[in-house]
């Protein structure tokens, strides 16, 4: 028989799971720097409409449909379908969106681990152990692999605890020390020559860009990968809510929290990038574009440390400590999908489930690692660009046109009686219903237009 579920003890453990999630390598890393080569503000701007307008609304999909089945998505889809047809097909579903996870998990958890490497190869710096440093520092299979392993087995440990022991206290613990650490080197990289100019591209829009074909499709997939949309992942997290929470509340607090947490990003890496410009370091390519958007993190900001001398390797520390814990706080639920489908499906136990799909999503990476050119973009662009907004799509559907209006709405009344008076209500349904799954497609057929 399946165990007994888990369930966030607190409001607060809540937000910090589910921010956790949202708040990872997509904000620190891809949201700035692709505000950097997109325009700017131009590009902040599409994000944040599309964050408010089509990410919230979907998150609240998931949400709702979590906490009323107290379930994975296979059988949470399955369970507010009213017929056999749309019962499989909400369970295939489901099945994909927790393969999807999987995969994200196993680039995912490659990235992971070159910021992990980096935050050790400040310690060695200090310690003067320079062939050490090169070593974390150079792109190599034996550094790849190993500290993938390590990454992955940090992800293995903690969902191994389960969700209040596991997921919940570590989320608390490390989501505070995040917001920390970014204000801290936002608070320092601000005072440095050159940042104002950083600046100033981030905060004025280039409005020419913005416009530019496929940068509305770069931006929902950026907002679908912030949000942790499509696959299941806030489907299970919202499953794991008290009866007693107020979605809307909580998830519009999940969606705030992800945003601030990109825009304060960005005040991070923009100037950063313009004071190494100032200290000499390369930031444009011949053509006079941005340094691609991969290489940015690994190339500029490592010889903008350097730069600095001794107060660099302690700058370098906290920022590569920083996008480690963002990475394992997203990691942990990435996992959790396909974990929890296993425990409640097959009625296997929490631990051996962990191990075994722990297991195999490693060896995935490695053998994206060992293919690295052919694997490693073409499954982030599988897997983000195309999957999550598809299946996101598949979820507004579920939500908006399969699952009973009267049902959906006892669910909400649970933490919030007099939700059908409330704007939400007014506006939520038809969103999921018409907007969303309308304009994903829409911005779907463009994008492969192009
Ligand atoms: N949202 C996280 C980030 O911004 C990544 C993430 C966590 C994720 N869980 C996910 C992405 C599930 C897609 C699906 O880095």
């Amino acid at each position: 028989m399946a165990s007994p579920r888990g369930e966030f003890s607190s409001r607060f453990g809540f937000i910090m799971a589910a921010a956790g999630s949202a708040v990872g390598l997509g904000n620190i890393w891809g949201f700035p720097t692709q505000a950097a080569s997109n325009g700017g503000a131009a590009f902040l701007l599409v994000y944040l409409f599309l964050a408010f307008t089509l990410a919230y609304p979907a998150l609240m999909a998931e949400l709702i449909i979590g906490r009323h089945a107290h379930a994975n998505a296979v059988s949470a889809l399955r369970q507010i379908s009213p017929n056999r047809v749309l019962r499989s097909i909400g369970g295939g579903t489901g099945v994909i969106g927790l393969v999807v996870a999987s995969f994200i998990l196993s680039f995912y958890a490659i990235v992971a681990g070159w910021m992990l490497a980096h935050c050790l190869a400040a310690l060695t710096d200090l310690a003067g152990m320079g062939a050490a440093s090169d070593w974390l520092t150079d792109f190599s299979f034996s550094r790849n692999l190993v500290f993938m392993l390590i990454f992955m087995a940090l992800t293995v440990g903690i969902i191994s605890e389960g969700v209040q022991q596991g997921i919940e206290r570590w989320s608390s613990r490390l989501m505070p020390l995040l917001l920390l650490s970014l204000v801290l080197l936002v608070i320092y990289v601000l005072t440095l020559d050159g940042a104002m100019e950083g600046l100033r591209v981030y905060l004025l829009p280039d409005f020419e860009r913005a416009l530019a074909p496929g940068l509305i499709v770069k931006a929902l997939g950026a907002a679908f990968f912030s949000l942790s949309l499509g696959v299941g992942t806030m489907l299970i997290y919202g499953s794991y809510i008290s009866d007693r929470e107020n979605l809307p509340v909580v998830g519009g607090l999940v969606t705030l929290v992800d945003i601030c947490i990109a825009v304060l990003a960005g005040f991070l890496v923009l100037p950063a990038m313009y004071v190494a410009l100032n200290s000499g370091v390369e930031i444009f390519t011949a053509g006079g574009a941005l340094i691609s958007e991969d290489t940015l993190i690994f190339t500029v900001l490592p010889k903008l440390f350097d730069s600095m001398g001794l107060a660099g390797i302690g700058v370098s520390l906290v920022f590569f400590f920083l996008m480690t814990i963002a990475a394992l706080t997203s990691s942990i639920s990435m996992l959790e999908v396909p974990v929890a489908y296993t425990i409640e499906e097959h009625g296997v136990a929490r631990k051996p489930a962990v191990l075994v799909i722990g297991a195999t999503i490693a060896l995935v990476s490695t053998v994206i690692l060992l293919n690295f050119e052919a694997l490693f973009g073409l499954v982030i662009a599988v897997t983000t660009r195309y999957s999550q907004p598809l299946l996101g799509f598949m979820f507004c559907l579920y939500a908006g046109w399969v699952w009973h209006r009267d049902t959906l709405l006892q669910e909400l009344r649970k933490g919030n009686a007099g939700v059908e008076h409330s704007l939400f209500w007014k506006l939520w349904p038809g969103y999921v219903r018409v907007f969303c799954p309308l304009i994903i497609l829409l911005i779907f057929a463009q994008s492969l237009l192009e």
